[in-house]
């Protein structure tokens, strides 16, 4: 079963982890989860994560002490319980871009260890100590800056979640999603459609009614292909030109 830790200054950022999938993954022990809150590992009257930042600049920085303290402790835990092979997951804007690619490196871990920042991140020495011992991802959910790095643990688990074994109903559901490797690999999917078959005047494209599922397989590859031209004109230079054939390119 795979293990998340996640240490952070707002637990309750993380209750989204009981809801739907991933919840659901838990109840089901595929999943096992323990979100820690880091003032846990704090010894001053007020509780003290974060300081001033060496150097001067706007901002403070989170305190190397409460990080140390608590991914030892949480370290040590799963030691015990005989977790192993952990990885420290570190979410900062200025991180590796996370995408379906390292859901699916991620997915295969065992132990995943979450440490979300607020502030202008953590004191670098705390990563730099822990990259001695285990693997470091540090990684960006998009060019955009967060408040603070729980929403990046929430989407990183919801991708990986799904990716384990047993945790989606069916096993075929990932072979078309958008990104997935095959045949539709850097596509976006393309629309789709569900009863009834008239809404406000509006059909269902007809081959999807003609049960022939070449023509609907080549069709989902045009529709995909149209949608990743429009919205991602950099996904299609990253296409496989095999993967394409001479009607592809008349589009
Ligand atoms: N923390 C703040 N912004 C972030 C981002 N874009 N990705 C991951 N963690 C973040």
């Amino acid at each position: 079963m795979m293990r998340l830790d996640v240490l952070t200054i707002f637990p309750e950022y993380l209750e989204p982890l009981n809801v739907s999938l991933v919840g659901k993954a838990r109840a089901r022990g595929q999943l096992n989860v323990h979100v820690h809150d880091l003032r846990q590992w704090t010894y001053d009257r007020h509780n003290t994560v974060d300081g001033t930042p060496y150097g001067g600049g706007p901002g403070m920085v989170m305190k190397t002490d409460p990080w140390g303290d608590a991914l030892d402790s949480v370290l040590s835990e799963g030691y015990e319980t005989g977790s192993h092979g952990p990885v420290l997951v570190v979410p900062t804007p200025s991180g590796r871009p996370f995408d379906q690619e390292l859901a699916v490196e991620l997915s295969e871990r065992p132990w995943l260890v979450f440490t979300p920042a607020r502030y202008e991140g953590i004191d670098r020495r705390v990563i730099d100590e822990y990259a001695t011992r285990m693997p470091v991802y540090e990684v960006s959910i998009g060019d955009y800056v967060l408040a603070g790095g729980e929403a990046a643990v929430l989407v990183v688990t919801e991708a990986v979640a799904r990716l384990l074994p047993g945790v989606l109903g069916n096993a075929e559901s990932h072979r078309d999603d958008s990104f997935a490797p095959g045949a539709m690999a850097n596509l976006l999917e393309g629309p789709v459609y569900t009863k009834p078959p008239q809404w406000r005047g509006r059909g269902i494209p007809d081959v999807l009614l003609s049960g022939h599922h070449g023509k609907i397989a080549r069709w989902r590859r045009d529709e995909a292909l149209k949608r990743t031209t429009a919205n991602r004109p950099d996904l299609i230079e990253r296409c496989d030109p095999a993967a394409f054939d001479k009607k592809d390119r008349e589009m």
